[in-house]
């Protein structure tokens, strides 16, 4: 079993796919060839934003938003702690210092009620993370940037496709950048990203800052980066277009079976797991199809060898990794830290089939069982 089953899904648009590729090929405009421009077209006409630009990945896409706004060094950027590490990377690579927010316990997202407590002077941004494929409290969240002129970037590497009040994760915030590593749920054959915005200004500046800050050929209007996406990587993403929305409802199929079915095989039976939890105004495309043990190393380790492929998302917050801690204390966020301990992210791609996802819970049901009956008997 693979933990992203990405084989099945290239032969179901091998046709789609080999002939997109091919047509680059034909034609050989490899940097900014017309897939870039049908891409941007038919992302922004998905989301509804008036704007996409496709860049070279979802890491490029967050530092060239930051550029966009114009981030000083010293500007303060309100963020999880509970995320990717490229989320705090970008703003600590322009000098910018990222405020911690402490999670939600059940959805593992900023905890939109704590965020006003965290604004300062220096404050410029508020750049929630849409985790595992769920968006954030955007509503509470765009209110409070709105009483202090702080600018919302939604870090939707891993929400291409989910809803939120019934409008796209990638349009619910001033600016979006996604990415399209092949395993999120809309993936290229490499890295690739997209910025999204409706602000005319905000979209202008990213398509420069894209080609080296250029305004015209030769002409560097501001400072840049080399963050185009490749024409062949867009070819990939659009041959995968025709089948996303399948992708997608499978996606969500297969998070609520697993759900039920941990429910009735763990959850029911006394069995100490703990589900995220999907407020009921968004959806989830699950990104990552995470759960919350307790004893999570020996979990994962039953599944290893039960050939059931595991990952943890994340391990450690960002508050306790050297490069990106800030000046919180160690012991700040606890709910962060908690679930950086007992997250553990299950197989998940729209191509998993139900009997593997059966072999998936009852291997986890046994594993579980295992730590709660080795656990010492506590006095009664
Ligand atoms: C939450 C989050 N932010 C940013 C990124 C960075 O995206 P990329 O790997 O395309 O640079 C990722 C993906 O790994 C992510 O999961």
């Amino acid at each position: 079993m693979q933990f992203t089953d990405l084989k099945t899904q290239y032969t179901a648009l091998k046709a789609d796919i080999d002939a997109r590729i091919q047509r680059v090929l034909d034609h050989g405009q490899y940097i900014m060839g017309p897939e870039v421009k049908e891409l941007e077209a038919a992302l922004a006409a998905r989301t509804g934003a008036r704007h996409c630009v496709a860049v070279a990945s979802g890491t490029e896409a967050l530092l060239i938003a930051l550029m966009a706004i114009g981030l000083k060094p010293g500007d303060e950027v309100i963020t999880t702690p509970f995320t990717f590490a490229a989320t705090a990377e970008v703003i600590v690579l322009l000098g910018g210092v990222p405020v911690y927010v402490d999670i939600e316990p059940d959805t593992c997202n900023i905890d939109a009620r704590l965020i006003e407590a965290a604004i300062t002077p220096r404050s410029r941004a508020i750049m929630p993370v849409s985790l595992y494929g769920q968006v954030a409290d955007m509503a509470q969240i765009n209110a409070v940037a709105a009483r202090h002129g702080l600018v919302v970037i939604e870090d939707a590497a891993q929400s291409f496709g989910a809803s939120y009040q019934g409008a796209a994760s990638c349009n619910v915030s001033a600016i979006a950048c996604t990415s399209f590593f092949p395993s999120k749920p809309l993936g290229c054959y490499g890295d690739g990203g997209a910025l999204f915005t409706s602000d005319d200004a905000i979209a202008q500046a990213a398509r420069e800052i894209r080609v080296h800050g250029q305004s015209g050929r030769y002409h560097h209007t501001r400072v840049g980066v080399g963050g185009r996406m490749d024409t062949l990587q867009c070819a990939v993403v659009l041959g995968k277009l025709p089948r996303f929305d399948w992708e997608l409802a499978r996606r969500r199929a297969l998070g609520e079976r697993y759900n039920t079915l941990i429910r009735a095989q763990l959850i029911d039976r006394g069995l100490p797991v703990q589900l995220l939890a999907v407020r009921p105004d968004r959806d989830c495309v699950w990104a990552q199809y995470t759960v919350m043990v307790d004893q999570r190393a020996a979990v994962q380790q039953a599944l290893q060898a039960a050939g059931i492929p595991t990952a943890v998302h994340y391990p450690k917050p960002l508050h306790h990794q050297p490069a990106y801690a800030g000046g919180c204390g160690a012991d700040s966020h606890p709910h962060s830290i908690q679930a950086g301990q007992r997250v553990l992210s299950l197989p998940m791609s729209a191509d998993l089939t139900e009997a593997d996802q059966d072999r998936v819970v009852a291997a986890l049901a046994q594993a579980v069982a295992a730590t709660v009956e080795a656990a010492p008997a506590t006095a009664a």
